[in-house]
């Protein structure tokens, strides 16, 4: 028999002899003069496979087992036991088969369970010994008697594979889906952050982590705003502040000069004048406020941007003072003669470039003698003509600015008022002495 072993493994040439010791008779003509006797019994020569097949002796062979026994076709040869008995039953074919419990000793124990040293039935765990038939992809999970294949999370059996499942296709997600191997990530759009359910996006509120605002943010939903402070414009960048030069704007925001800071403008004034209401100048009235230097023997003068000390006495000869402006020419000193009987002194200031014509300064006589008439004139001060006088009646006239003036200047006009009556052939003259400042600026 030799020459047949090529078809079996040495151990399974043993078991088909011991078989066919067991009763089975030889269904194989041995006479056959041809190729097809390389196998041994139990076996027949497939041409297609170019391998020794089994033969099962059970169909084949009519009445293999008598009585009560049943047949079992195996590996080279057939087997009968008792009905009752429980046989692991290899009918895959092809192939060394699996471990198979000694047929001295069959499987007492229902599928799945063997029996261990105390010949009581304990479960087979298939997926351990490595006989489930579980694809790669597939989980083997051990059961009592047997089995299960089983896909895992997030894989779906189709046919015999374990296909992962695209959970995006379920909307998940409420902005983005990505679909991972076994399971999912939801990804939200920028300016949203995921929410404690993974799924859904809620609002990143930008401005409490950073936003690069240089100085205002305002979160908004998905995005956020800069802004910036009164007197700031947002640069094109939409993150940083300019400030903005108010001063360009408008060149009516100072009466002065108008000095841009960061984030504001304030206003400036000239020397001698404090601003009022943020935005004019107001002359300083040194003489009031006491901030002069005039001594005991000079009285303030306060004009637009400064003032003037001047002598309090200022009478000079033939005159005489008889009040703080006011001097006399007494009417006894032969000097006086030709000259206004009395000089007043009076100071007043303009600004610049005032319109004309314009009204200064009224002159009132102060005493009137009946049937007198008064004609007023500018005596000196007024070679340009900047001045005119308009007489409004007996006893009063105007000073009128003729032309726009621009300081700093100073006039001194002698306004005199000549008194006249007729009847008495009385004629008297005298003269206020007006000081005009004219201030540097228009206010
Ligand atoms: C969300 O994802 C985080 C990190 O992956 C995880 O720790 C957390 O349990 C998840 N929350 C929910 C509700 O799934
Ligand atoms: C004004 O002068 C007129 C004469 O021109 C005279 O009649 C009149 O009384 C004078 N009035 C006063 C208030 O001096």
């Amino acid at each position: 028999m030799l020459p047949f072993a090529s078809c079996l493994p040495g151990s399974l040439l043993l078991w088909a002899l011991l078989l066919l010791l067991l009763g089975a008779a030889s269904p194989q003509d041995s006479e056959e003069p041809d190729s097809y006797t390389e196998c041994t019994d139990g076996y027949e020569w497939d041409p297609d496979s170019q391998h020794c097949r089994d033969v099962n002796e059970c169909l084949t062979i009519p009445e293999a087992c008598k009585g009560e026994m049943k047949c079992i076709n195996h590996y080279g040869g057939y087997l009968c036991l008792p009905r009752s008995a429980a046989v692991i039953n290899d009918l895959h074919g092809e192939g060394p088969p699996p471990p198979v419990p000694p047929a001295q000793h069959p499987n007492p124990c229902p599928p799945g369970y063997e029996p261990d040293e105390q010949e009581s039935c304990v479960d087979v765990d298939e997926c351990a010994q490595a006989l489930h038939d579980c694809r790669p992809s597939q989980q083997c999970h051990n059961l009592p008697g047997s089995y299960q294949c089983t896909c895992p999370d997030g894989y779906r059996k189709i046919g015999p594979e374990c296909v992962d499942i695209d959970e995006c296709r379920y909307r998940y997600c409420q902005h983005r889906c990505v679909n991972l191997p076994g399971s999912f990530r939801c990804q939200c759009e920028p300016g949203f952050q995921l929410g404690p359910n993974n799924r859904s996006c809620v609002d990143v509120n930008e401005c409490d982590m950073g936003a690069p605002c240089e100085q205002r943010c305002f979160n908004s939903y998905g995005t956020f705003l800069c802004r910036c402070h009164q007197g700031y414009e947002l640069h094109r960048d939409g993150f940083s502040c300019n400030d903005i030069d108010e001063c360009s704007y408008s060149s009516y925001l100072c009466q002065y000069r108008c000095v841009n800071e960061p984030g504001r403008f304030s206003c400036h004034c000239p020397q001698g004048y404090q601003l009022l209401a943020t935005r004019l100048c107001q002359d300083i009235d040194e003489c009031e406020s006491g901030a002069h230097q005039c001594s005991e023997a000079q009285t303030c003068v306060n004009f637009y941007g400064g003032y003037r000390c001047v002598d309090t006495n200022r009478c000079v000869e033939p005159y005489v003072q008889v009040s703080d402006n006011r001097c006399l020419c007494p009417a006894s000193n032969p000097l006086c003669r030709e000259q206004p009987s009395s000089i007043v002194h009076r100071y007043m200031t303009i600004t610049s470039e005032r319109s004309v014509p314009a009204d200064v300064f009224q002159i009132q006589a102060t005493s009137v003698y009946p049937g007198a008439y008064n004609a007023f004139q500018i005596r000196a001060g007024n070679s340009q003509g900047d001045f005119y006088i308009r007489q409004i009646n007996n006893v009063s006239a105007m000073l009128v600015l003729a032309r726009p003036v621009t300081g700093p200047r100073e006039y001194v006009l002698d306004l005199e008022m000549v008194t006249m009556n007729s009847l008495m052939s009385y004629r008297a003259s005298s003269v206020l002495r007006l000081t005009v400042f004219v201030g540097a600026y228009t206010f």
